[in-house]
């Protein structure tokens, strides 16, 4: 007999009835999306995993402890049968098939009167793919495809040009780091779409070269600012760009609300009657000393992390940073920014108690293809820099944490130069 292609149709399972017969694994993994679609879902199972009995517990599905019995799927639309036990698979859909309820099995494709798809989402599209037959299923080469499509989309690869209104206005998106790859799925997207991308010297810089050359690409640091201060003459850049109606992505470095002027930009654009969406990123304060092997807290060793601005000395009337507190807290301090000052912090963390030889990592150019660490103590940390030569961009790790890791990098993909 011919065997023809399955139909794909998407179940629409709000408030409907939907019978799980078996607690595994494969519960496990296809449950969420039941739960995500609504369904009011009765598991029944002798047992459960732990995540599976989780999600009863809480009240997302309803579950019956005992083996499948005929007349469980009286009431479904719709069900998922795989249980261990072939014979009660079986039967089950046995059931299934006299009550003419769509049934998935875990244990035999060729039995089932229905076939789960790989899917993932993207922009609030369901991407579904489907085997063809049951003969020469490869569920792997499906999942494969479904990554490869998501994927694309996400990252702007594969682009399908969308027929609703773009974002409007202004997106402050965190870019990370520095490594284009820690960017967020949401930031990439945006600046996918973007028309003009205003950026920071500071953040995933690589990402631009990827930009169609329709995309007007300007240096932040490079806004002629005239009768204006720098920062005025970006917020302005940004007003008249998206005045004209075009996407405007502000591409930041770390996190837009992290020493990142962020909420000046988004006060400017609200003033001037501009939708802004504000897209958080990776900060350094915690990425960088990660990607160097340094966890900014560890069991036993610090429960706390400060992160402060070392742009102005610990004397500069300016400084807003009570440091006598700071030599006082036993965890970690992070300083952003401190590379010219480190000598006058370290001095007066010294000053108000903090021992000379409390350890000291500086991370300079952190997740880029640069990376580099440089160790010291409190005692030696000015002269360290000198010799060392330490230039910013560098995040200044200071406390017991520095020492309790390997100092290879620890979660950093650094970028290989091309
Ligand atoms: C103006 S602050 C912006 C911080 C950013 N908004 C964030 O959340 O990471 C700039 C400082 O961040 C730190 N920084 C940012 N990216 C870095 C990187 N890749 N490596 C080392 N330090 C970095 C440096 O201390 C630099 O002087």
């Amino acid at each position: 007999m011919a065997e023809h292609p399955a139909y794909p149709v998407g179940l629409r399972l709000t408030g409907r009835r939907v019978v799980v017969l078996g607690g595994g694994q494969v519960a496990q993994r296809r449950l969420p999306a039941l739960i995500a679609a609504g369904a009011d879902i009765l598991l029944v199972s002798p047992e459960a995993t732990p995540s599976v009995e989780a999600m009863a517990d809480t009240g997302e599905i309803t579950w019956a402890r005992r083996r499948y019995e005929p007349g469980d799927l009286t009431d479904a639309w719709y069900a998922l049968i795989a249980t261990s036990d072939p014979e009660t698979n079986a039967q089950a859909s046995a059931e299934a098939e006299t009550r003419r309820v769509w049934c998935v099995r875990s244990d035999n494709a060729d039995a089932a009167t229905a076939w789960t798809p790989a899917t993932g989402h993207s922009e609030g599209v369901t991407v579904a793919v489907l085997t063809t037959r049951a003969r020469g299923r490869d569920p792997r080469h499906t999942a494969a495809i479904r990554d490869a499509v998501v994927e694309g989309l996400r990252d702007g690869t594969l682009v399908a040009p969308h027929h609703r209104t773009r974002t409007p206005g202004v997106a402050l998106v965190g870019g990370g780091p520095g490594d284009p790859d820690l960017i967020t799925v949401r930031g990439r997207r945006l600046l996918a779409e973007a028309d003009v991308v205003i950026a920071d010297r500071l953040g995933p810089r690589d990402l631009l070269a990827e930009l169609p050359p329709h995309v007007e690409v300007i240096d932040a640091a490079k806004i002629p600012y005239g009768r204006f201060m720098a920062q005025e003459a970006i917020n302005n850049a940004l007003i008249e760009h998206a005045k004209q109606g075009k996407s405007v992505v502000r591409l930041k470095g770390g996190d837009p609300f992290v020493f990142g002027r962020g909420m000046e930009e988004a006060q400017a654009l609200a003033q001037a009657g501009i939708p802004c969406t504000v897209v958080p990123g990776i900060s350094s304060s915690i990425s960088v000393p990660g990607a160097a092997g340094i966890p900014v807290t560890h069991r036993g060793v610090a429960h706390e992390f400060t992160v402060v601005s070392g742009h102005v000395a610990p004397d500069d009337e300016r400084s807003l940073v009570d440091w006598p507190s700071l030599a006082r807290l036993t965890g970690t301090l992070v300083v952003l920014m401190g590379v010219d000052k480190i000598g006058r912090i370290a001095e007066t963390l010294i000053e108000h108690g903090k021992s000379p030889a409390t350890p000291v990592a500086l991370v300079q150019e952190g997740t880029t293809a640069a990376q580099r660490r440089v160790d010291a103590t409190l005692a030696t940390v000015a002269e360290t820099v000198r010799t060392e030569d330490v230039k910013p961009p560098a995040v200044i790790v200071i406390g017991e944490v520095v020492s309790v890791g390997p100092k290879t990098p620890a979660v950093a993909h650094p970028v290989t130069p091309e």
